[in-house]
C-alpha cells in the first residue's frame, strides 16, 4: 500500500496504518502514523500503535519512548502495556515487563492475548505454578486457540520428566515388577512405594492383595496425578498418595495407625543406578521407616559397563575431521557422558562386560567409593566407548536389565527398554586386541559416577592429549 497522505483525516490516517501493520508493513504503518501525530501529537491509539511498529522494525528504545507516552496520555487501555511489557522483556527489563502485563492483565481480564504473554513472562522467570494458572484460563477462554493449547501443553510437560511415558509403557519392567510384588504380598501387607509416578506400582500392589498402600512421591504435580488415577481405578480406598519426599515421611502421622510398612517397593533408577538418589532413599527406608522383616524391591542394583567398538556412537559426542577440516578442538566442549538408546547404533564389544558398581538395597552393605578394574580385550578392534547399563534384582527369581543388544545379538531375549544407556566417549578411541587391558577407574558419590578409561601399558606422559585418564 502506497501512502498518501493528503486530504486523509487522522482517524483515517490511523485505520490505514493498523491495515498496514496488519498486512506485515510496519514502515508503512509508521508513515501513516507519523502523519496522524501532525494533527494531533498526543493522540493516544497513535502514540501507541507507533511504538507496535518501533518495536517491529527494532527500534527498541523509540517504542518504549512512544508506548510509554501512549500510557501516561490514557492509562485505561490495555494494548500500550502489552506492548511495553514485550518491549521491556526484549530489552532484559523483566520485573518493568511482568509489571506491565500485570496493568494490561487487570484492564482486560479476559483478554487470551495478555494472558499469553503474562503467563510466558512468569514462565520464564520460574514462576511455574502462576504462569499454569494463566494459561489454563487462557485455554478455557478459548479452547481452540493453537498457541494457547500449546502453550499449556509444553508448560504442563515441563512439570513430568518425559520419560515417565516410556517408562509406564516398558512392559518388561512393569510386568517384572508385578511378578514380584505378587509374590512378595499378603493378604495382611502394607506396602510403601517410594516414587510412587502415577501409581502405577502401587495399584499393582493393591491388586496383589495388599491391605493398605503407601504411595509416596515427591513431584507435586506427579502427586496430584497420582490420586486422580487412583481414584478413577478404583483404589482411594487402600492407596493413600503423600506428596512428600520419602526422606521427610513420618510414621506417626504418615502411616496408618503408626504400623510399619512391611513390603518396600521403590523404583528411583536412572540410567546410572542412583542419580535420583536412591541410596539415600533406599537406607533411609530401610533404617527409619519400614519393619524390621520388611520385603525390599529391589534389592540390589548393578552398574554394568561394556567396552565397545562402534564409530556412530562416537560420532554422537566426538569430533575429528568433517569436510576435511580438523574440528577436533570442539571436543574441549563434548559432554563427559551422554545418554542415548545404545540399542539403535550398531556396535561390538570388545571385552566381557563386567559390573562396576553393585549397591546393596536393603542396607546391610556399603558400595567402596572408588573401584580400579583392569578389563581384558577379548577382540581386536577400536575402543570408541564405554557404556553403561543397570540391572535390578527384584527378588530371588527375577532380573531386570537395561542391557543394549551388541554384535546385532538375535533374539537376546527381553529387556526393559525405556533407560537409555549412558555413554561416555574415549577421545580419541583407542586401537585394542586380546592381550591387552584397558582400565577403567570409576567413582561415586552416591548420587553420580564419574570414570575414566586408559591403556595402563602405555606411559602418561605418553597418552594423547585430550584422553581420559590420569
Ligand atoms: C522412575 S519414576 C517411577 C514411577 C513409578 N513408581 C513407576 O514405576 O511407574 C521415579 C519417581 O520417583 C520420584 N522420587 C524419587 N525419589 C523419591 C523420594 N525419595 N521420595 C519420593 N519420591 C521420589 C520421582 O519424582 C519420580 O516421579
Amino acid at each position: 500500500m502506497n501512502a498518501s497522505f493528503d486530504g486523509l483525516s487522522p482517524d483515517k490516517q490511523l485505520a490505514l496504518a493498523r491495515q498496514c501493520f496488519e498486512q506485515g508493513d510496519p514502515w508503512q504503518a509508521m508513515a501513516y502514523c507519523k502523519a496522524a501525530l501532525s494533527a494531533d501529537k498526543d493522540h493516544a491509539g497513535t502514540l501507541a500503535l507507533l511504538g507496535q511498529c518501533l518495536a517491529a522494525t527494532g527500534d527498541l528504545p523509540a517504542a518504549g519512548h512512544r508506548l510509554s507516552r501512549a500510557i501516561e496520555i490514557d492509562p485505561e487501555q490495555a494494548t500500550p502495556y502489552l506492548h511495553l511489557g514485550e518491549v521491556n522483556l526484549q530489552i532484559g527489563c523483566t520485573e518493568e515487563a511482568l509489571r506491565c502485563y500485570q496493568h494490561a492483565l487487570q484492564l482486560q481480564p479476559d483478554d487470551v492475548v495478555i494472558l499469553n504473554a503474562y503467563a510466558l513472562a512468569l514462565w520464564g522467570t520460574g514462576q511455574l505454578d502462576e504462569a499454569r494458572a494463566l494459561f489454563q484460563r487462557a485455554v478455557q477462554l478459548a479452547p481452540n486457540n493453537a498457541f494457547t493449547r500449546r502453550n499449556a501443553q509444553l508448560l504442563n510437560s515441563r512439570l513430568v520428566d518425559r520419560w515417565h511415558f516410556a517408562m509406564v509403557n516398558d512392559e518388561v519392567r512393569n510386568r517384572q515388577f508385578e511378578a514380584a510384588l505378587k509374590r512378595a504380598v499378603t493378604p495382611d501387607s502394607v506396602v510403601l512405594d517410594i516414587g510412587a509416578g502415577t501409581g502405577l506400582l502401587s495399584m499393582m500392589a493393591a491388586r496383589a492383595g495388599a491391605r493398605h498402600v503407601i504411595a509416596c512421591e515427591a513431584n507435586p504435580a506427579l502427586a496430584a496425578l497420582a490420586k486422580d488415577i487412583v481414584r478413577d481405578n478404583g483404589y482411594s480406598d487402600r492407596i493413600r498418595v503423600i506428596n512428600k519426599p520419602s526422606l521427610q515421611l513420618d510414621p506417626a502421622v504418615d502411616f496408618p495407625r503408626d504400623r510399619r510398612p512391611d513390603v518396600l517397593v521403590a523404583e528411583v533408577f536412572d540410567t546410572m543406578v542412583i542419580g535420583e538418589g536412591a541410596l539415600n532413599t533406599f537406607a533411609h527406608a530401610c533404617h527409619r521407616l519400614l519393619s524390621p522383616d520388611a520385603v525390599i524391591l529391589p534389592r540390589q542394583a548393578v552398574l554394568y559397563g561394556g567396552l565397545v567398538e562402534s564409530e556412530r556412537l562416537w560420532r554422537e559426542g566426538g569430533a575429528d575431521q568433517a569436510a576435511g577440516f580438523d574440528l577436533s578442538q570442539l571436543n574441549t566442549f563434548r559432554p563427559d557422558t551422554f545418554a542415548l538408546e545404545a540399542a539403535s547404533f550398531s556396535g561390538r564389544l570388545l571385552a566381557d562386560e563386567f559390573p562396576v558398581f553393585t549397591f546393596d538395597l536393603m542396607g546391610k552393605q556399603q558400595t567402596p567409593a572408588t573401584v580400579c578394574l583392569d578389563i581384558p580385550i577379548v577382540k581386536a578392534g577400536i575402543c570408541h566407548a564405554l557404556v553403561f547399563w543397570i540391572q535390578l534384582q527384584l527378588d530371588d527369581a527375577v532380573t531386570l536389565d537395561s542391557r543394549p543388544a551388541f554384535d546385532a545379538e538375535a533374539g537376546r531375549g527381553e529387556y526393559c527398554n525405556h533407560w537409555y544407556q549412558v555413554v561416555q566417549l574415549l577421545t580419541p578411541p583407542v586401537q585394542v586386541k586380546p592381550g591387552m587391558t584397558l582400565r577403567v577407574e570409576a567413582s561415586h558419590n552416591r548420587q553420580n559416577v564419574a570414570a575414566v578409561i586408559y591403556d595402563p601399558g602405555v606411559k602418561p606422559s605418553d597418552r594423547p592429549a585430550g584422553r581420559a585418564g590420569p
